[in-house]
């Protein structure tokens, strides 16, 4: 039996808009990359994908077209993605004869229709797992910050991703109530790019804005004197230009958007049964995706929602490693699964 079980590996799989991430069981992660692919648009080839593709972002030759194979948590291209996984697949060397008979557990955003729910199904198996199981981003994320979830005890999870902001509140295994936002971090992305070009009449790419938000942008006003040289085109003259962007600026370019975040949270609390509610005000809230690395980011949010929030261990690994989690042990953890079936109290 033991034989069997090296053979017929189970893998989880972190689908994410910015981040494809992939757990192999008895391994740990394995891959950790962009969700990127480079084609070359006059032969359609495949050029590079993820860490590679990435590399060529910034100096994008014109027959290079860079593509995201997801929007918002949801699939826009097919094919590419299929692509993604495959390749990543191979390369772990997992993906012959014998891997059809592998399990992937696979992170899902909370609102997807049927037809996007089949759609990750059958890349994923096109790809070449056997069997696929859906679960949703929340919960998987919960799991990876080892949540004692299946306890009639509410937790509330707010994951913050590139394409789309989970929030949702589990108790016994199970979302009973949750929203999925189209704002996260590459809203952020775009918010910087807008205001950048509202204000210094500067266009600037995308590498740009995630750099800004990344090293000057925080959520609440900070101390530390954060800025940065910023290079890109004079919107009327159409040549190179250099200002410096300093840290009140990006934080007003995302402050909408940040503010829509917080209001949801609010509206989950304010639409969700008492009882859980008290949970949640005891626990506190917990912040997981590459989005809550915002600077002041739970600060930010504990002071919009008056509950505590806290940013569990390793926000960018929480749902491959909470994926994992259940791959390593799939009987335990049938009962969480077979509980996203069930109808939901309140789904926004
Ligand atoms: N230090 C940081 N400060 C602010 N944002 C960050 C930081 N590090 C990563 N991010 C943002 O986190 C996002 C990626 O997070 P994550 O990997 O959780 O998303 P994803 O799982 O790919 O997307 P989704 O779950 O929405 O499909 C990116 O938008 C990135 O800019
Ligand atoms: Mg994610």
């Amino acid at each position: 039996m033991k034989l069997f079980e090296n053979l017929y590996k189970s893998i989880g799989i972190d689908l994410g808009t910015t981040n494809f991430l992939v757990y192999l069981k008895g391994r740990g992660i394995v891959v950790d990359e962009p969700t990127l692919v480079a084609i070359n648009n006059r032969t359609n080839q495949i050029l590079a994908i993820g860490e590679e593709a990435k590399k060529m972002l910034d100096r994008t030759p014109a027959h290079v077209t860079l593509i995201k194979p997801l929007v918002n948590g949801v699939i826009s291209d097919f094919e590419m993605t299929q692509e993604i996984i495959r390749h990543f697949l191979n390369k772990l060397g997992e993906s012959n004869f014998l891997s059809r008979f592998r399990t992937a557990a696979v992170s899902i955003p909370t609102n997807l229709t049927e037809v996007e729910r089949k759609s990750v199904e059958d890349a994923v198996i096109s790809a070449g797992a056997s069997k696929v199981i859906l679960v949703e981003e929340p919960i998987a994320a919960a799991i990876g910050a080892r949540l004692s979830i299946e306890e009639p005890s509410a937790n509330m999870i707010v994951n913050i991703g590139g394409g789309t902001s989970e929030i949702s509140i589990i108790s016994i295994g199970g979302a009973v109530i949750s929203k999925s936002l189209k704002v996260a971090g590459q809203r952020l992305n775009e918010d910087i790019i807008r205001f950048i070009k509202n204000e210094y009449k500067l266009l600037i790419g995308e590498p740009t804005a995630e750099t800004l938000k990344i090293s000057v942008g925080s959520a609440l006003p900070v101390e530390e004197k954060l800025e940065l040289n910023v290079r890109g085109r004079d919107v009327a003259s159409g040549l190179p230009k250099e200002v410096i962007v300093r840290n009140p600026q990006v934080r007003a370019a995302m402050q909408r958007s940040l503010k829509s975040i917080a209001d949801s949270i609010k509206g989950i609390l304010e639409d969700a049964p008492p009882e859980l509610v008290g949970d949640v005000l005891e626990k506190g809230i917990y912040l997981s995706g590459g989005g809550s690395l915002l600077r002041e980011m739970d600060e930010y949010l504990a002071k919009e929602v008056q509950v505590e929030v806290k940013i569990v261990e390793d926000p960018l690994t929480c749902v491959v490693r909470g994926l994992g989690i259940i791959i390593e042990d799939l009987p335990r953890h049938e009962t969480i699964l077979s509980n996203q079936e069930r109808p939901k109290l309140v789904n926004l």
